[in-house]
């Protein structure tokens, strides 16, 4: 048996996996999720068994391959400043371990989906066909589209149908995007099974930045079980988000990757809930980027680089001398619940470090605006509901799961707009984490820039100026950010733990004029 990604149960509570599955919810908790995603939510019905010996052993899947690059979306516009193509959501038999055919579900074939490379002002035009037995929407996180175009859960495209996303991407958005299903209720089933796609925006202009050679690792995690199949999430995934036990990188596990000081690498966490504090002996990192682009100067980080799931980065490995190292990413204590399990380091990939010369950077990556004073301030409140005694041995029914991770108080409803924003508004939002884990803080359609944090009494100011769509929040930590909403319409803001978010923690922010 692997020796790592083993979850030790506390208790009896291994045993409760063989027992039907949670997921046939009451009427009470399906009242909650949008109507249109009930149907398909109450076929979700099997076990759920996580115990290690139901899983493939790590061995089963091969390793040691050099990194592929990811697989592009092919423009089929004829016409400049136009991206024009089709994506497919559909299940298909893939075999990545064991001999054995997997049963995922991906954007047009490909694990992970295709890489979308457009350019600021440029139009794209998505024609979207769902080809899965249950709802979904595509949502381009992180980007500044439309909010009818932005795959909200209120805009489901049903089994069978499909829709054209069109949006026109702005000045100044050039980053490291993705895109993933957005369903209320659905979106981490359909993530773990395979939807998600990364999105780069190029520059109008290009910098010196441009000249670095690039290079994308989208990490992302995978369950397969002993039949190799993809096995629906358990009690304890929905308390804590599901990671599983294969990290990949470009859907590969342990790659050999080549590297030297003069890459520009862009790094997505795409797993659920999988914390990544990524580590290579020998390697500084050097932060150019995250989510929404370049940040304002090149920031040393030291050797540590954390990713909280959704979050993006744009780094430079710096290394003294060539080099053969692993890349890991060491554990993080997110105070699980229900969950004991090794502190180790997990090993994503072989890294051979050409080293090298230093890339030459401008001192100023980007131009940051003066912030004018904010006009309106919000608050924000992750929490939990207390675990009670009794759940400690047991699983737990959906209806219960779905009345106990809180915005502002209260589980998501798709039609109550929780906060009101005024458009073009600046405002100040304090992000609070009032509870005992980690939540990934994420707002739709917009970037925002973190001005400070605050944890037990201390306050830290943001060390660089930087546009982020995703930000973690800590137990009990505060973090106050500044953001602007320049469209009209419903956005959504959640833990990018996508089992909260699917259990409700999620709110609506409705943008008015104000
Ligand atoms: Cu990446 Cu609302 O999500
Ligand atoms: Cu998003
Ligand atoms: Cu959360």
């Amino acid at each position: 048996m692997p020796s790592r990604n083993v979850m030790v149960m506390k208790g009896n509570f291994m045993n409760t996996f063989t027992r039907r599955g949670f997921l046939g919810a009451s009427a009470a908790a399906l009242a909650l999720i949008h109507p249109a995603a009930r149907a398909a939510l109450e076929q979700h019905h099997g076990s759920a068994t996580l115990a290690s010996d139901h899983l493939l052993p790590l061995g089963a899947m091969p390793k040691g391959q050099h990194l592929s690059a990811l697989s592009l979306l092919k423009n089929q516009s004829g016409t400049k400043g136009v991206f024009r193509a089709r994506i497919v959501a559909k299940p298909m038999k893939l075999t990545v371990a064991a001999r054995k055919a997997t049963e995922f579900w991906l954007y047009n074939g490909h694990l992970p989906g295709p890489q979308i490379v457009a350019r600021e002002g440029d139009t794209v035009e998505i024609l979207f066909e769902n080809q899965l037995p249950e709802p979904t929407t595509v949502h381009w996180h992180g980007l500044p589209v439309p909010p009818e175009q932005d795959g909200n859960p209120q805009d489901l495209v049903p089994p069978g149908g499909k829709r054209w996303y069109r949006f026109t991407l702005p000045e100044d958005c050039a980053g490291t995007y993705w895109y993933h299903p957005h369903p209320h209720g659905l979106t981490a089933m359909q993530v773990a099974r395979g939807l998600a796609g990364t999105f780069v925006v190029l520059p109008k202009t290009p910098s010196k930045v441009e000249e670095l050679v690039e290079q994308h690792w989208l990490i992302s995690d995978l369950r397969l079980d002993a039949q190799a199949q993809i096995p629906n999430n358990t009690t304890v995934d929905w308390l804590n988000g599901r990671e599983g036990h294969f990290v990949l990188i470009n859907g590969q596990r342990e790659p050999r990757i080549e590297i030297n000081n003069r890459n520009r690498i862009r790094i997505w966490n795409a797993c659920a809930a999988r914390y990544l504090r990524l580590y290579i002996p020998g390697v500084d990192w050097q932060l150019l980027g995250t989510d929404g682009g370049l940040i304002d100067k090149p920031l040393v980080l030291g050797n540590e680089l954390f990713l909280a799931p959704g979050e993006r980065v744009e780094v430079i490995a710096h290394s003294q001398s060539a080099q053969q190292a692993p890349l890991v990413s060491h554990y993080y204590d997110r105070d699980k619940m229900m969950v004991e399990e090794p502190h180790t380091a997990i090993t994503l990939a072989q890294v051979q470090h050409n080293a090298g010369e230093q890339a030459v950077l401008p001192a100023e990556l980007r131009e940051f605006p003066q912030l004018p004073k904010a006009q309106a301030s919000q608050r924000v409140v992750f929490s939990e509901a207390p675990m009670e005694h009794h759940h400690m041995g047991g699983e737990m029914p959906r209806s219960e799961l779905e009345n106990m991770f809180f915005v502002n108080g209260r589980v998501y409803d798709p039609e109550r707009m929780d906060l009101v924003s005024g458009v073009g508004e600046w405002e100040h939002w304090q992000l609070v984490n009032d509870s005992h884990m980690d939540h990934p803080f994420h707002l739709h359609g917009t970037q925002f820039l973190v001005t400070h944090r605050e944890q037990n009494g201390k306050r830290t100011i943001e060390p660089m100026k930087a546009w982020r769509d995703t930000v973690n929040l800590k137990p009990n930590e505060t973090v106050h950010i500044l953001v602007r909403q320049t469209m009209l319409g419903v956005r959504m803001f959640h833990c990018h733990i996508l089992e909260h978010e699917d259990l409700g923690m999620m709110a609506n922010l409705h943008v008015i004029t104000k």
